[in-house]
């Protein structure tokens, strides 16, 4: 898992009113509130003073207090008031939690996990990422967001895999020609991309209304993934010869090592009204299923640390530039190292740095997540 990155926490609508809600992500706890203008706020939910969940406390003035003692921190995570020693109480310094970057963005609610300089973060997905989610004229969207006992890297690997849909889906993927096209891969600093024409699935492999808009002889379909460590986000685009597409915009959010979240819309540019929702919902669920049926039973549950320990082939191209782009971010200090976190979870909170560590690394009652050593270092 990885620090310095914008990740989804939840659908805007799940923050109702003044009421916290908590959240695990990277193996620690958050706590998400809006103030009153609105504004959505993220610390971490650990209470520096003995540890009591913050996101079971209350929210007013823009600050939320802690249920124990009633510690009240502000939405910059400081601590403005300790009952305890009455009004004119000196605050001692690490008095405070850490504070997160929050955003909105197609219907989610994002926050940056990291101390990292805002030159230095990947950059926020822009509207060209999808584009069809604000043309509600020629696009219809569906949303789905779900949890799997699956780890973030395994679960994502799956997804932008081009070779499975032929084994593992029943709708799509071709039987007669399970064959993929070895293409280039187009990288860049945070990701890659990959355009392949694929044999369509037989017109007997779908159901309802998308079985009678589908014709019995199909051209090529054109299969466009991306994947970009910004919210460990892909996006699928699929073109079918008869000329209706379909895109996917997904985002994987890791709760912890072995569960993870995704958050995803759909966009289809044919049966547009709103009767084929339900039916579309069916199609995704179904994927779902199928997809993480097969990857519950990957061995080891995390990637293989050394690379040997499985082949990679070249119809593996994207899987593999997916690793690559992970560990060049391995190699920037950014993975938590997260041997020594389950180590000591029974007695240590470790806490995912804020901006705020980079003025004062040192004002702090949870220290920073340990990250990975980079290999280089190791060597050196
Ligand atoms: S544990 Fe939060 S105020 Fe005491
Ligand atoms: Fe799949």
């Amino acid at each position: 898992m990885y620090i310095n990155n914008w990740y989804v926490a939840a659908p805007v609508e799940d923050l109702v009113g003044n009421e916290p809600i908590a959240l695990r992500m990277l193996g620690a706890d958050f706590v998400l509130f809006r103030d009153e203008s609105g504004e959505i706020h993220c610390l971490s939910d650990v209470c520096c003073h003995r540890g009591a969940a913050l996101s079971k406390g209350k929210v007013s003035n823009g600050c939320i207090a802690c249920p124990y003692h009633g510690w009240v921190f502000d939405s910059s995570g400081v601590c403005v008031k300790i009952p305890a020693l009455g009004p004119e109480a000196r605050i001692p310094p690490r008095a405070r939690v850490d504070s997160y970057p929050v955003r909105e963005k197609f219907g989610w609610i994002w926050v940056f996990l990291g101390d990292a300089k805002e030159e230095d973060r990947p950059p926020f997905l822009d509207d060209s990422w999808f584009p069809e989610y604000y043309d509600k004229e020629n696009w219809r969207t569906v949303r789905l967001n779900y949890e799997v006992d699956a780890n973030w890297q395994r679960s994502e690997e799956n997804s932008i895999d081009g070779a499975h849909p032929s084994f593992v889906h029943k709708s799509f993927g071709s039987k007669r020609d399970p064959q993929i096209q070895i293409v280039e891969v187009q990288k860049n600093e945070w990701g890659a991309s990959t355009t392949r024409e694929r044999t369509p699935p037989d017109r007997s492999q779908k159901t309802g209304a998308m079985r009678e808009i589908t014709a019995e002889k199909r051209g090529k379909t054109k299969a466009t993934t991306s994947f970009t460590f910004t919210g460990i986000t892909h996006r699928i685009d699929i073109k079918r010869s008869d000329g209706l597409s379909q895109c996917t915009l997904s985002h994987r959010t890791p709760i912890d090592q072995f569960h993870t979240r995704t958050f995803s819309i759909q966009a289809r540019d044919y049966l547009l009204t709103e009767e084929f929702d339900k039916e579309r919902q069916e199609g995704r669920r179904n994927a779902i299923k199928e997809d993480v049926g097969i990857v519950k039973t990957i061995r080891p549950p995390l990637p293989p640390r050394r690379p040997r320990s499985e082949l990679l082939i070249k119809s593996d191209q994207l899987e593999s530039a997916f690793r690559a782009t992970m560990q060049k971010l391995t190699r920037k200090g950014w993975e938590i190292d997260s041997d020594i976190v389950e180590r000591e979870r029974q007695w240590q909170v470790y806490a995912i740095p804020s901006p705020a560590r980079r003025e004062d690394p040192k004002n702090w009652v949870h220290p920073a997540v340990p990250t990975v050593t980079p290999p280089s270092e190791e060597q050196g």
